[in-house]
């Protein structure tokens, strides 16, 4: 054993692999994004880095999320609350695509870069072109004195604490819970969303136990890896979610593809007639993620069109569904927050999935074939 891996070993204190050791630092991590900028006594969000350019941010035009990989599915998932809060035009943009398109930036856009790293290549070349386009930049990272940190106009830390597995799972809820808190913050001067704004830190507030009584799934989670998911079973995967869901699905198939080499595809519920539903037969493994909110009727008419042609699909639900939608089907159940944060929650289950998926092929999940942690080059 070289130094280096009794180092490790020592970091790693009771777990077998960094990756399950920042699956279960979620329960804090996710208190540490929101520390000091929250005040759950009277509900108001406060994010230091970004006070000098509050106003500007609010006038700008519309708004640009950039990013890569899982960084780029926080963006997903955030978006729908976003527009709602801010009521701003916000597209999300693979940071890749953007400058292939060499899309049209203005002096009035407002882009926000997100990383965990701080220093993706692919990420910062969009920051630069967006900067010499004069739009305001904004920077939202989990490493103090990155480039992006430092490049950007302003910005927020995710504080989420070191990450060193290559898959990412604990930056990715605080990137989401950064976000989330960037649009309270911009629309905490328009009084008709307080309802809403209240709502949804109250379901902050509640976050960590909620992820607490998730990972209480675990020991479900690994015998369903096996039972499911083994290598018995075809080498294909399909997950499907829509609405705020739509980036679970994607973070979900990211995260079984990139640690148990395991083709995984991230289907919107939506999209499933126009292609997929061509895939579905009694051996496609299917993985159903339809928590109860206002898509949940447009779910359970997946779910039909789904076992009428002998799909079998595990369904991550909510613990308080008491529908008989499932019967005959095996059932990850999840506790119930916010629409807007439920999201959250129910990656959890998927990232201890993939866990279990890669060390039941004995890959080492820390370190996945082909992949860096950090994608300097573009
Ligand atoms: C690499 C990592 C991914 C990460 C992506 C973006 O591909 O393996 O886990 O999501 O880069 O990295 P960033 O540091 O910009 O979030």
């Amino acid at each position: 054993q070289t130094l280096e891996q009794e180092l490790a070993q020592i970091q790693k204190g009771a777990f077998s692999h960094f990756m399950l050791k920042e699956i279960h630092e979620q329960v804090e991590s996710v208190v540490n994004t929101m520390r000091g900028r929250i005040n759950f006594d009277d509900r108001r969000v406060v994010l230091g880095g970004l006070r000098s350019q509050l106003a500007n941010i609010r006038r700008s035009r519309r708004l640009i999320f950039i990013a890569c990989g899982t960084s780029y599915h926080s963006c997903v998932a955030t978006r729908a609350l976003f527009a709602e809060l801010t009521e701003l035009p916000v597209s999300v943009e693979l940071a890749s695509t953007f400058l292939d398109e060499q899309m049209p930036v203005f002096r009035d856009d407002c882009c926000l870069y997100v990383s965990q790293s701080g220093e993706t290549k692919d990420t910062l070349l969009a920051l630069q072109y967006c900067k010499e386009r004069g739009a305001l930049c904004l920077g939202v990272t989990n490493t103090v004195g990155s480039t992006i940190s430092r490049e950007t106009h302003c910005g927020v830390h995710i504080n989420a604490g070191p990450e060193i597995s290559v898959a990412s799972t604990k930056a990715y809820t605080s990137q989401f819970i950064a976000l989330t808190m960037i649009a309270l913050q911009l629309s905490d001067d328009n009084y008709a969303k307080l309802p809403r704004r209240n709502e949804v830190i109250d379901g902050l507030f509640n976050l960590s136990n909620d992820i607490k009584k998730t990972l209480a799934l675990e020991p479900q989670l690994k015998t369903l890896s096996k039972e499911e998911f083994g290598t018995d079973k075809s080498a294909n995967l399909i997950l499907i979610g829509r609405g705020f869901q739509t980036a679970t699905v994607l973070e979900g198939a990211l995260k079984i593809k990139e640690v148990s080499y395991i083709h995984a595809e991230g289907i919107n519920a939506g999209e499933l007639k126009h292609g997929p539903l061509a895939l579905i037969d009694e051996k496609m493994p299917i993985i159903m993620v339809m928590p109860k909110d206002r898509h949940y009727s447009d779910s359970e008419n997946a779910l039909k069109q789904i076992t009428a042609r002998y799909g079998k699909p595990v369904v991550i639900c909510n613990d308080d569904d008491d529908s008989s939608n499932f019967s005959g089907l095996k059932t990850i159940r999840v506790p119930r927050t916010v629409d807007a944060l439920q999201a959250i929650i129910n990656v959890v289950p998927l990232q201890i999935l993939s866990y279990f998926m890669a060390t039941d092929r004995s890959f080492d999940p820390d370190s996945p074939r082909n992949l860096a942690k950090s994608v300097t080059t573009a």
